[in-house]
């Protein structure tokens, strides 16, 4: 049986007898509504650390006012029986509250937060790393992992724990894709049929950009091709599409040097899908 705790206190205690047993700790920040990339991240962790938290809370201060806090999934009981058959959990967090009514302190990142994301939501990283921050304090483990999924949250995370001298160690996984590409996330429930059969477009051509920046084709013309690609297979709009340096997420130049990722966001009737993928997976089309 998974120890589900629900207070800072208990839960510090725990780590702390299981750190004082001589034991490694894995952190697995969610919001809940686990699917196959969260319980990704949980294998991974078991491969890593002797013992695995997984948090589960619904940050309220990375939702924008017009957005699904209040629709958004809460199945805890479903959770935790999903990460009981995974054999590999030793404990679930799952804080009632998080804030109190005094709250009044955020870390608002700058650098790999600007731009992407925080074109349309910008209080959006400044939610997720004070939370992520907070979590850290309650969890202290010695590694957190994070989906490549939410590539810039990724790279945020990273810059904060850097930045902020930050004693636990940040991992990355890969996302986890159905078998169309799509990559799994608690929002492709509020896509319909129709836009089930487009939204796996989105990946596709994220791999047509990187097989064309790889042949050696101009970026500006390869991403206006692509954006046109996505409207014409059917989606509303596309809030961004762009190349970036995969350690700044600053736009990559032309004769690129280093690692390059190219993320995406678009939106689908009401919903919005993100991907990702780095420019050295071009050979991941099928
Ligand atoms: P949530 O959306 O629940 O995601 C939790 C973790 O699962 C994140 O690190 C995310 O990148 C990872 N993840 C989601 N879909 C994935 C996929 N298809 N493959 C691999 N990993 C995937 O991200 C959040 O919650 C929150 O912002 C949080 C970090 C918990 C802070 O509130």
């Amino acid at each position: 049986m998974i120890n589900i705790i629900h207070t800072k206190s208990e839960m510090q205690a725990e780590v702390a007898r299981w750190r004082d047993a001589g034991l490694s700790v894995a952190l697995v920040p969610t919001m809940g509504s686990l699917h196959e990339g969260h319980l990704s991240l949980v294998q991974q962790a078991a491969l890593q650390a002797d013992r695995v938290v997984v948090s589960i809370y619904v940050n309220p201060s990375q939702f924008a006012e017009n957005e699904d806090f209040d629709k958004y999934p809460r199945t805890l009981d479903d959770d935790v029986k999903k990460l009981e058959k995974t054999g590999q959990c030793h404990a679930v967090y799952a804080p009632s509250s998080m804030y109190d009514d005094q709250h009044s302190t955020m870390v608002v990142p700058a650098g790999a937060a600007d731009g992407l994301e925080s074109l349309t939501r910008p209080h959006f990283f400044t939610g997720v790393a004070t939370i992520v921050l907070k979590l850290f304090q309650h969890v202290p483990a010695h590694i957190a992992l994070f989906g490549e999924k939410d590539f810039q949250q990724l790279s945020v995370v990273r810059q904060m724990t850097q930045n902020l001298d930050l004693q636990i160690e940040i991992i990355g996984a890969a996302t986890v894709r159905d078998t169309h590409g799509l990559a799994v996330s608690s929002r492709n429930h509020y896509l319909s049929a129709d836009q089930l059969s487009i939204a796996p477009q989105l990946y596709q051509q994220l791999c047509i950009i990187a097989q064309r920046i790889t042949q050696g084709d101009a970026q500006e013309r390869v991403i206006a091709d692509a954006q046109h690609a996505l409207l014409n297979a059917g989606f509303d709009e596309v809030d961004y599409l762009e190349i970036c340096d995969a350690v700044t997420l600053k736009p990559a130049q032309n004769n690129r040097q280093g690692p390059i990722r190219i993320l995406a966001a678009v939106r689908l009737g009401k919903t919005r899908l993100i991907d990702n993928i780095a420019l050295d997976q071009s050979d991941t089309l099928a």
